[in-house]
């Protein structure tokens, strides 16, 4: 802990009703994190995140993540707790990240699924997550959260939504022997409204937890990232969300403004953003 604590610095406030919300800096100053999460009771949120600043090899790593579940809480809190520490734990998390994403996806998705065996009922998860390794961003995603980067005030997403109507993932399901349904909305096996996820373990054939990967270099017009559940992304356009913000230099204020924002236009799910904001000097 003592590391940890010597490596990045640390605030949370947390008051009764209002939204979770805290962040920090790196010890080298290059990055800024802030997070913020929807009010409300704790058993009936379903948003989890996970946010890291860890040292290997002497560089300076930075780990974000927002988890959505369904179907309860439980594979988003598994997620939360074992997917950073799956990939910082791997012996190729520097030499060969993607690889290393990838095999963390997948590990911490079967020891989920293992762990789950006498639960009557599926529950699932999806992964917004992005790590900074020196001036490379690797974003990796399950699901419909989704990851938004601003480069010179244009919002650019670095992920794609898994949905179930969408013609590759429909074709993948559907060739794995299931089949695409709409009921209310678009959903595999006439259930579940994302093509991809951690955890829904009678679906699992389909719903997969292979992420798809992107890779961004930081450059000097790179000026934020924001991952967030859908409960922001189903109320705000992605350019919407990086013009409201850009000029707010303190993350977690950004992330509270997105959070907020959210809420007042309506949205009726559990709201949680990530921002990530770069220093350029
Ligand atoms: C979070 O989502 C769950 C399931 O969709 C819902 O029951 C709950 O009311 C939501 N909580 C908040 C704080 O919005
Ligand atoms: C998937 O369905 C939604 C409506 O639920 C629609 O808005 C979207 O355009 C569809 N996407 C594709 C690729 O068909």
């Amino acid at each position: 802990m003592s590391y940890l604590n010597s490596v990045f610095s640390v605030r949370e406030t947390k008051l009764d009703n209002a939204p979770v919300s805290g962040g920090g800096l790196s010890e080298n100053q290059k990055f800024s994190y802030g997070y913020a999460s929807s009010p409300g009771k704790r058993s009936s949120m379903e948003d989890f995140f996970e946010t890291q600043i860890c040292g290997v090899d002497g560089q300076i790593i930075g780990l974000f993540g927002v988890f959505d579940g369904h179907g309860g809480a439980r594979a988003a809190e598994y997620v939360k707790q074992n997917l950073f520490l799956n990939l910082r734990n791997h012996p190729k998390f520097i030499s060969d990240t993607k690889l290393a994403i990838a095999d963390a996806f997948k590990q911490t998705d079967s020891d989920f699924l293992k762990a789950e065996n006498n639960q009557h009922r599926d529950a699932g998860s999806t992964a917004s997550t992005a790590f900074l390794v020196g001036n490379r961003l690797l974003v990796a995603n399950v699901g419909d959260s989704r990851a938004v980067l601003c480069r010179s005030g244009k919002a650019f997403p670095l992920s794609r939504d898994h949905k179930p109507n969408q013609t590759d993932e429909r074709q993948r399901i559907e060739e794995a022997g299931g089949f695409v349904m709409w009921a209310g909305t678009w959903r595999v096996g006439g259930v579940l409204a994302v093509s991809r996820a951690f955890g829904d373990r009678l679906l699992k054939q389909y719903v997969v937890a292979e992420p798809e990967i992107q890779e961004e270099v930081v450059t000097d017009g790179v000026e934020f990232l924001i991952l967030a559940s859908d409960g922001l992304w189903d109320v705000v356009s992605n350019q919407d969300a990086v013009a409201m913000i850009q000029s707010i230099e303190d993350p977690e204020y950004a992330a509270k403004r997105l959070t907020e924002e959210a809420y007042r236009k309506g949205s009726a799910d559990n709201i949680t953003c990530v921002v990530v904001r770069f220093h350029h000097k």
